[in-house]
Parts: structure tokens; sequence; C-alpha cells
């Protein structure tokens, strides 16, 4: 089963509901708040074991049946949390060794969240008889459209090294490997004499003194990551019977790393995600792109949810930064634009107790006379206004590789140099398509990606051999592929391909690489174009490809930075160098046009444009109006004719006419 919540109408709109909080009559209060706010949807129970449980196999559930009856005599609908994040305190003391253990050995205390390991059959059992309840009791409640697994897996601890997971390891081990002369040939057990003789000699790649396996580490990534799985599936699969679809919210797509998405995205009814905006990054509207993008990449192209994120000040962060006026709007309006049917927040009212209550939320402590409680009514005003939108997709003809496989193994210790990250390229290449009003897809590499006209592969560092065939397939079919430097360059197991790198991709991009000149923390090079990189420089020898441009200087000075490869209907290019900004835009503009990528010429760089169906969404993050003088239909948002300008800070979405095209 798959699909979006029966939602009544529109674009859901709300968020994070915990009314366990607050007497009777605020509750009431509440329900007449989202009314005058448009509140359709809310989370609720996500953090209630405790109340649903307060013993043992004592369930009591007549409080919460009386908050959903209020919500449902009001017309809003309940997406219900299953509440395993936080396991109550008498089971933490009936269960001790469930507390999950840090890598360096350290045991999670209680008195937060998430403190209990995934792996723990007293943990799993506990957790599935309270589905089990839950599905029994709201499965056939009008109200209840969905269900919401747990809380953010993953986050903050995506593994655990405590006893049982270190069971439950070796049976995963015995599984992938089947045999151990297979797992010690795999792990390269003969580097370090670290030969295996028996599966029990096996442990956890727990914290040592030095470099611990990178293979054994990557492997447990893998194993953290279905443990997680696993207990979603459990819970998933009681909660289906009741024919409501299920979600669990990712803990932000581009910013959780211990989870591998693309191995849970088709285990959920429907994507959720959850969006932070980092309040000191300069334009952190780019990454909250990325992350939107993400999501529907995860759907599929289908709609997703945007399950949180905030009206402003985040209380997990340094500095709790509250939003300029105008930007929970454009937040919120971008993540509509990127394919989210859903605009919910993190949390209803601000908590007055407790870890949270310095996060902001709908309902702020200042009340409704606040400018905050004004910007929410009207965002849920432009959130109804929005209703046509509900199920329309967003099409790219540019995709981002990403693997989670390539995160986790590129950021281990002992690479060949210590500035390189998943995310700096990603983000840089990210960034320019953005600039140029492109949207992307990001896709994994084994992925159909026949569709593309270009697909960059900004940080593949770890490349399977059928990953690699893949990427050459869609080269050879005529697809325009451009590869980053370290991309191609190790297998499955951290083991480096056969040959001088990039052995995964020597023949599709036709040349290698003889050297790695890794530059000191400040070091520059220039390439002949005029761009400037940092981080890294190469030694490339050219094999069939041609070089565009070379280093000017440098280690590298006068051997090839940029290559391109006609490679049977389609070119495989190649940078050797982490090139940002203008410079990297360059590079990238040229190939889009080589590639006859379709793009809005002559629009600021601050203007954000998606294309949603017949729905062009036109958010302006500059200080200044920008025009969009060839546009012409209906802004939903004013229910006017759109006349060809956007205010500074402020968003259209054009129902397009015929004349656009
Ligand atoms: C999320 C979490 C929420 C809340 C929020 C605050 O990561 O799912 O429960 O803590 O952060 O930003």
């Amino acid at each position: 089963m798959s699909g979006y919540p029966a939602v009544p109408e529109g674009i859901a709109f709300g968020g994070d509901y915990n009314p366990e909080q607050w007497p009777r009559e605020v509750q009431e209060e509440d329900v007449r708040l989202m009314r005058e706010a448009g509140v359709n949807l809310v989370s609720l129970g996500i953090f209630a074991w405790a109340l649903m449980e307060p013993r043992e196999g004592g369930y009591e559930f007549d409080w919460l049946d009386t908050i959903v009856d209020r919500l449902h005599g009001a017309g809003i609908s309940v997406n219900l949390g299953t509440p395993t994040t936080v396991p109550p305190a008498w089971f933490s003391r009936a269960y001790p060794d469930a507390f999950p253990v840090t890598r360096e050995g350290v045991r999670v205390g209680a008195g937060a969240r998430q403190h209990a390991c995934s792996s723990h059959p007293a943990f799993r059992a506990a957790s599935a008889r309270l589905a089990e309840r839950l599905a029994e009791r709201y499965g056939d409640h009008p109200a209840v459209v969905m269900w919401h697994v747990h809380n953010e897996y993953g986050a903050p601890l995506g593994e655990c090294y405590c006893p049982s997971s270190t069971a439950a390891w070796r049976s995963w081990l015995r599984h992938r490997h089947g045999s151990l002369e297979a797992l010690n040939t795999a792990w390269g057990t003969a580097f370090w004499g670290q030969h295996y003789g028996e599966w029990e000699e096996i442990d956890a790649p727990r914290w040592s003194h030095t470099v611990v396996n990178p293979a054994q580490r990557l492997d447990y990534a893998r194993f953290a990551n279905e443990e997680h799985l696993s207990h979603y599936r459990a819970q998933r699969d009681i909660l289906r019977r009741t024919g409501k679809p299920v979600t669990t919210n990712f803990a932000g797509t581009v910013s959780c790393k211990s989870m591998d998405l693309w191995r849970w995205a088709p285990e959920l009814d429907v994507i959720a995600n959850d969006h932070y905006l980092n309040g000191e990054q300069p334009d952190n509207h780019i990454q909250l792109a990325m992350s939107a993008d993400l999501s529907r990449s995860l759907a599929g192209g289908q709609p997703w949810m945007l399950m949180e994120h905030s009206t402003g000040a985040i209380s997990w962060q340094a500095r709790g930064i509250a939003k300029r006026p105008g930007e929970m709007r454009r937040n919120s309006l971008a993540h509509v634009a990127r394919g989210s049917d859903s605009v919910l927040f993190f949390q209803w009212r601000a908590s007055r107790y407790g870890a949270e209550k310095w996060h902001s939320a709908m309902v702020p402590h200042a009340g409704t006379g606040s400018r905050l409680w004004r910007d929410v009514v009207a965002l849920g005003a432009d959130v109804r206004r929005l209703a046509p939108v509900r199920g329309g997709r967003v099409a790219a003809e540019v995709a981002i590789v990403w693997d989670w496989e390539s995160y986790w193994a590129l950021e281990l210790e002992w690479r060949p140099s210590g500035d390189l990250a998943f995310r700096e390229r990603v983000d840089a290449f990210y960034e320019a398509l953005w600039r140029e009003h492109v949207t992307v897809d990001f896709v994994h590499p084994s992925a159909d990606i026949s569709g593309y006209r270009v697909v960059l592969a900004p940080s593949s560092y770890l490349l399977t051999e059928t990953s690699a065939k893949n990427l050459r397939r869609y080269v050879e079919a005529g697809g325009h592929l451009l590869v980053s430097f370290f991309s191609g360059v190790v297998d499955e197991n951290d083991t480096v391909h056969e040959g001088p790198c990039p052995g995964a991709l020597r023949d599709v991009l036709g040349l290698s690489v003889e050297e790695f000149h890794p530059l000191r923390e400040r070091e520059t090079v220039t390439l002949t174009g005029g761009a400037t990189g940092r981080i890294w420089s190469e030694r490339v020898h050219l094999g069939q490809a041609r070089a565009l441009q070379c280093f000017a200087d440098g280690p590298d000075a006068g051997h090839p930075a940029l290559t391109v490869h006609p490679f049977g209907a389609g070119t495989a290019s190649y940078l050797a160098a982490a090139l940002h900004g203008a410079g990297l835009r360059a590079v990238l503009t040229d190939l889009l046009d080589r590639a006859g990528v379709s793009r809005p010429r002559d629009l600021p760089d601050t203007l954000e444009l998606v294309r949603r169906d017949r729905y062009a969404f036109l958010i302006n993050h500059g200080p200044t109006p920008a025009n969009v003088p060839a546009m012409t239909g209906t802004d939903l948002l004013t229910g006017a004719p759109f006349p060809g300008q956007v205010p500074a800070g402020g968003v259209a979405v054009v129902e397009l006419d015929r004349r656009t095209p």
C-alpha cells in the first residue's frame, strides 16, 4: 500500500501537538486557535508512552480518546504517533540493559529521549505491543488519517554498541558474508593481522586508540541502519492492518548521516521529512531546497510531507535565531514548491517546561498578540489558497548522485585529505544549480537515470562495479555525466578498485590519476579558465579524454583539470579541482548548455524558481524586487494576474496560462 493520507482538503497545515503538557482549558483554547489558523492536521502522542502505558501492560487511553474526539469535532485530522522514542521510566528500570551504548562505551542515560536500543528484544516486544493497542483502539477512528512511527530514527544515535547489538551484529554478518572466509576477504583482514577464525571473535568496531578497520566500520553503519529499520517495520506491519498510511519522520534528509534513506524510502507509505534551518548560515534557503529535493527524490517524485520545521528559534542550535519577517512563509512555500503536500511544524504551542521551552512554536509564549501568531494565521490562509497544487509533480532534467554508503565511507579516518567531506562537494554543486534556477533530483548511483539530460557525481568516493556500469550505460546511451575528483575509487568494502584511480570509472572518463596532491589548509590552485580551487589537486593522465582546462599553477601546473570524453552517444566529464561559486557555475552552465537543459535566463540568482505542474513558484530571497517579465498567469496567493514582479522577500505562485512556455 502506498499513498498520501486522507487529509480533508488541500495542503496539510499544522504540527506536532503535545496537549498532555496542558490543562483542559488550554487544550480547548488550542482547538479554537487551530481553527482560527486553519490547522487541519496534527501529530499526536509522539512522546506520550508514559501516559499511554503508565505501568507495564497497564494501558490508559481515555485521556487520548478525549483529545482525539475533540480534534475530530473541530474537523482536525490526526497523525497518530507511536511513542517508542521515549520509553517510560518503568521500562528503563525493568530493562537496564536496553540503554544504548556509544562507540566510546558510554551507556546513554535516561531523562532525555531515544534511550532504548532498537535491537533489544524487550524494547522490540514492548514497542510492538503498544502499536497493537493503538491500532486496535484508533484504527477505525475517523480523525486518525495516518500513523507516525517513533520519531527520527538514527538521531542522535545511529549506532549502538550494547550487548544486544553485538549479538545481532554477528548474525547480520553471517547473513551478509555467508562464510568467515568471505568476511576476511571483504574486510581485508590480512592487513594488520586481523584474521578471524570464529564468528564469536568478531566484536563491534568500538572506539580504539587508532583507526579501526574501515570495512568493518562501514558494515557496522549498514547493520545499524537495518536494525532501526527492522524496529520500524515491525510497527509498520501492525499499523498497516488498519488500512491507513504509515510513515516515520526522517531526521533531515540531507542532515541525518546515519540512516541510508534509500533503504527506508520503499518501506514508508509517504515520505516525511523534518527540516530545521541553519540559522547561522547565509543563504540557508539553498540547503532547505536541497533537503526538499532529496525528500521528493526519496518519494520517487510522489508528493511528500514536511513533517516538522520551525516558526523561528531552534533550541538545539547554539543560538536560537528568530526568523526574519517573511522568512517562515518563504521557507514553508519553498517546501511546497518542491513537492511537499504539507506544512507542519514542531510544535503547536511553546512548552512552559522541559528541554524545548525555548524552541519556537505556532503559538509562542507571547501568545496571540504577537507578530509570530499573526504570521502563522496568514500562512494558514496562504496554504489554503494553494489547495490546487496538491498532488502536483516537479520535473527535473538534472540529477545529482547521492549515496549514504559513500557518505559514510568518505568520512572515515585517514583519507588523503582531512578536508574531504561528502557534503562539501554536493553542496557546492547544488548551490551552483540552484542559482541557475535548475531543479535537481537526487539519485542512487544504481538507479534508473536514463531520463536525465545531465547526471553529476560530486562525491562518489565509494562506487560499486554495478553502479559504475550503470553510469557507463547512461553515458553510452547519450547522457552527460560529470564526475568530481576522488570518485569511483573504492568498492563497497572500501577496497581500492584495481589499477590506477578512478578504477571504476577509468574507461568511461577516458583518463587515469597518477597521484593525489591535496592542498595545504589555505592553499589554492588556479585553472587556466581563471577559476580557483581549494583542497585538491591531482595528476591526471589523459586516455581517450581531452582537456578543456588545465591547472595553471600548483603541484599539477600544466596538467588537465577539466576533461571531457565523448563516449558512445554521450559525454563523460571530469573535474579534478574543488571549484566553488562562479568558477563552478561556469563549468556547470557549459555542460547544461551542451546537454540542452532548459532554464530561464536573466533572472536574479537570489530568486528561487520551481515549476510544480502548471504552477510556477517564485520565491524572492533578495533585497530588491525581482522582475519576471516573460511569465503570465494568475497568482494563487492573491487571486490577481501576476504583475511580472515579485517583491523583495515575497512569494508568488503563478498558475501559468498558455502563453508561458
Ligand atoms: C526534531 C524532533 C522534535 C523536536 C524538534 C525541535 O528533531 O523530531 O521532536 O525536538 O527537533 O527542533
